[in-house]
């Protein structure tokens, strides 16, 4: 009997809202998974703002904690809320710190991103900006399953993702990341 390989995948919540749906929908994504995933959640909100002059005086342990998590995973899962047509600050501070480590901790790391919003549009236009600002850091993005979680209010019931399409787009998300991580392992071995 074959064994799956254990992938260990890590999330990353652009949100720090106790009530996010993002983070919500990234528990859901974890609960989704194939056998071959497995996903452990971290947290960016302990992060101070960026800043060149504490960076030179030490990078702070949750910096340092994070970039050790990334480093260990095998892929990353990105659920992020979108602001003012972008990124949120929260991910972005997480993003510029880890960016300063050498090595650079995203570096060659395949990973997904799906985002949630109270919008229609569901944050397409957040996630088309992060894209590009991982990839220059050598994120190897998976391009589809694309996944936009608009009007996300009526797609939650207490905290949990309880809208059966959406479940779905997740889950075929998730099987595509599976397969996704193998083929860019095999390329960057
Ligand atoms: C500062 C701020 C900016 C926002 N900008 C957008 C936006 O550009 N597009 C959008 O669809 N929703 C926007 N929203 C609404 C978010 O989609 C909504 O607050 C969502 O619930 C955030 O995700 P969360 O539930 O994971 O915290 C914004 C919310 C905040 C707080």
């Amino acid at each position: 009997m074959n064994t799956p390989a254990h992938f260990q995948v890590l999330g990353i919540c652009g949100s720090l809202r106790q009530k996010s749906y993002n983070m919500a929908a990234l528990r859901a994504a974890g609960e989704l998974m194939p056998p071959g995933l497995k996903l452990r959640i971290t947290g960016i909100g302990e992060l101070p703002i960026y800043n060149f002059d504490v960076q030179e005086k030490g990078f702070p342990a949750a910096a340092t904690k994070l970039r050790d998590e990334i480093l260990a995973a095998d892929a990353l899962l990105f659920a992020s809320p979108e602001y003012n047509w972008s990124v949120g600050a929260p991910l972005k501070n997480a993003i510029d710190w880890m960016s300063r480590f050498q090595p650079q901790p995203f570096n060659n790391k395949p990973a997904a991103v799906f985002s949630c919003t109270t919008g229609v549009v569901g944050g397409s236009r957040g996630q088309y900006h992060l894209r590009p600002i991982l990839s220059q850091l050598g994120v190897h993005w998976l391009v589809k399953p694309e996944v936009f979680i608009g009007n996300s209010a009526s797609k939650f019931t207490d905290g949990k993702l309880t809208d059966e399409t959406t479940r779905k787009f997740l889950s075929d998300q998730m099987v595509a990341l599976e397969d996704w991580i193998k083929r860019v392992k095999r390329l960057v071995a």
